[in-house]
């Protein structure tokens, strides 16, 4: 059997318009891959000082993930799921503020990171999500139930339900603190059920769709739907306990890990039979089979995580971290729900198109082995593979590559389009819903600059309000006094050298340069050596007692998590930011 009815490539008249709105999230996708790519360059060479990595990271996320994932993702259960084309038009309107959204989160994030403008284009976003999910929810409720209609308005239920972490964080913020293991939660609460939650059902509701216009079904009882929701919600216990470590969630995590691994085989087997049994496969039915392998590659890494101690290890290693949301978004989401949209020639399907697409898979697939591989080889305390951070740029800078190429090729794809059938009404449609959709985003962006620009941004910290209250210099736990003698001990420094390789370059560095944390250069002259050690071997109480540390916290806004650093590995860390100190600063133990 060849390719099947509906999926034959044929002219849509609305499909213009929907290429139009894909042509957009693309450019966001490159967009994020640029932000990305400078990201990678802070551990290669050197940015001009005034660009700072936490604007970056903060552009790059949100721009990935509501600039690319929603745009797509909504995209397609519109194509799929709302067949009436009247009705499609009806959601042009939300699709302009969305992409208004986002070009203000393009421009305001680099800027000022979490500040007034970016703070509102953010809130944009999430009012004209709920709007789409209300009007999708009362659209797909009209259509005949299936299991696919029914993973479709479960997938925008998520989305909404990741939300509530967002409307969350302000108010937690400003009542327990930035500080507070509640405010993490509200973030990994938001990311939780994005990642695992509105995308991963998405696919399985686009999946499902496919088989159902072949005539197949998955099939689903009670119990697969059981497990797939129970697993969803057991597994983020495993965000919880990265902040608050209570014994027991980790085994909730174990258990939720294996049953979201029989759910998944149980939805993707009868979609990858059908696969792969189908001759004469296109490129890009290749590609959505490698698109299901990476969405199953996911479910499988996260069932490693039934040993617990791996689960706790796996979170410090923030290689290991990257790399999985890295294999969800851009492994498992972007290939499968691109396939299928390049199906339809909603993607170009050009040959340009699919070099960059092949570009895009292999910096896609180098960047996951560097990730994973040179993470694992930290963890065994085997090195650096030599040359890592350059070859992670390179491979990194593959993606942005592939990704141009696609974007021109659908720019080349609208324009012949419309060209062909210059069915101008609906880009009336297109024009109206543009006027109105500026109007009310400045209406709303004036109501907010109005206000008191830091309203929204920085409630008046605790820390600030507990200073006067002189801090220790020695910070807080047990470490009330350090010898330490002019001389450095290279073997001790050497040993300190091969820890902090394994368990602090992922967010250090060892000049001037902040990665996630501050850059050690100078630590010996800013810090005692007592404080010093303390962080490394008491970091949960110092960040939650020691003003220093809070500061830290408030401008870095990642916990540094405990890493079971021994009395004497502390003491070997010691000396070698004491020889980094005198080999970079040129002056060591400046804070004595
Ligand atoms: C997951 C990221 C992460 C890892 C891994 C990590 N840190 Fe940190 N570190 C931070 C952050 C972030 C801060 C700033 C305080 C905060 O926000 O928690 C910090 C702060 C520090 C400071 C204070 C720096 C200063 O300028 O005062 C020291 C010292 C430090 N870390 C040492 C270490 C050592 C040693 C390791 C490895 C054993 C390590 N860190 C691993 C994220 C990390």
């Amino acid at each position: 059997m060849s390719i099947s009815a509906p999926f034959r490539k044929k002219d849509n008249p609305g499909s213009s318009l929907f290429q139009v709105w894909l042509g957009w999230s693309l450019g966001f996708f490159l967009v994020a891959a640029l932000f990305g790519l400078a990201m990678r360059y802070f551990t290669v060479g050197e940015l001009p000082a005034y660009i700072d990595y936490k604007n970056l990271l903060h552009t790059h996320s949100h721009v990935a993930l509501l600039g690319w994932g929603y745009l797509t993702t909504s995209a397609a259960l519109v194509y799929f799921f709302v067949p009436d084309q009247q009705k499609q038009k009806s959601y042009y309107p939300l699709v302009v503020l969305a992409i208004l959204a986002n070009l203000g989160m393009v421009l305001s994030f680099p800027v000022q990171g979490y500040g007034t403008y970016s703070i509102a284009a953010s809130v944009l976003h999430m009012l004209v999500s709920f709007a789409f999910a209300f009007k999708f929810w009362k659209d797909i409720r009209k259509q005949p139930s299936s299991d696919a209609t029914q993973l479709a308005a479960c997938s925008v239920l998520w989305m909404v339900v990741s939300s509530l972490g967002l409307l969350s964080i302000g108010p937690v913020g400003s009542l327990m603190g930035r500080l507070h293991p509640m405010f993490f939660i509200s973030i990994q609460w938001f990311l939780h059920f994005q990642l695992n939650g509105w995308f991963v059902y998405a696919i399985f509701s686009i999946l499902a769709f496919r088989l159902a216009q072949k005539g197949k079904s998955l099939s689903l009882c009670n119990w697969d739907w059981a497990i797939l929701h129970g697993s969803l919600f057991l597994s983020f216990s495993l965000a919880v306990s990265w902040s608050t470590p209570i014994p027991g969630l980790l085994y909730i995590n174990a258990l939720a890990v294996v049953l979201q691994l029989i759910a998944y085989i149980r939805i993707l087997r009868p979609v990858w039979s059908d696969l792969v049994s189908e001759e004469n496969k296109t490129w890009i039915e290749r590609l959505l089979l490698l698109g299901i392998i990476f969405l199953f590659a996911k479910a499988l890494v996260q069932s490693i995580l039934i040993l617990t101690p791996v689960a706790v290890i796996a979170y410090t290693i923030r290689m290991y971290v990257i790399g999985f949301i890295h294999l969800i978004m851009l492994g498992a989401m972007t290939f499968t729900i691109s396939s299928v949209l390049l199906q339809k020639s909603l993607f170009s399907n050009s040959f340009l198109a699919k070099t960059g697409w092949m570009i895009l898979v292999s910096g896609f697939v180098l960047t996951e082995l560097l990730l994973f591989g040179q993470g694992t080889l930290l963890w065994i305390k085997a090195g650096f593979i030599p040359s890592f951070y350059i070859l992670l740029f390179l491979a990194s800078a593959l993606l942005p590559l592939g990704l141009s190429l696609i974007t021109i090729a659908q720019i080349f794809n609208i324009q012949s389009t419309f060209k062909i059938n210059s069915i101008l009404n609906s880009n009336q449609t297109m024009k109206k819903s543009l006027t109105l959709a500026v109007g009310a985003t400045l209406l709303l962006f004036a109501s907010c600059g109005g206000g008191d620009g830091s309203s929204s941004t920085s409630a008046p910290s605790s820390t600030e309000a507990e200073a006067p209250k002189a801090a220790d210099p020695n910070g807080v736990g047990e470490i009330k006094d350090v010898a330490i003698s002019e001389e450095i001990d290279d073997g001790m420094a050497d040993k300190g050298k091969a820890i902090m390789d394994m368990k602090c370059t992922a967010c250090h560095q060892f000049n001037d340069k902040r990665l996630v944390g501050p850059g050690f250069q100078g630590v010996t002259n800013r810090r005692r050596p007592e404080w010093i050690m303390n962080m490394i071997t008491n970091v949960e109480v110092m960040l939650d007692k020691d003003p220093v540390a809070q500061a830290l916290l408030e401008e870095c806004l990642t916990r540094m998590p405990n890493q079971n650093i021994s009395l004497a590995d502390a003491r070997n860390i010691l000396e070698y930011l004491r020889k980094n100190d005198l080999e970079k600063a040129g002056e060591k133990d400046g804070a004595i």
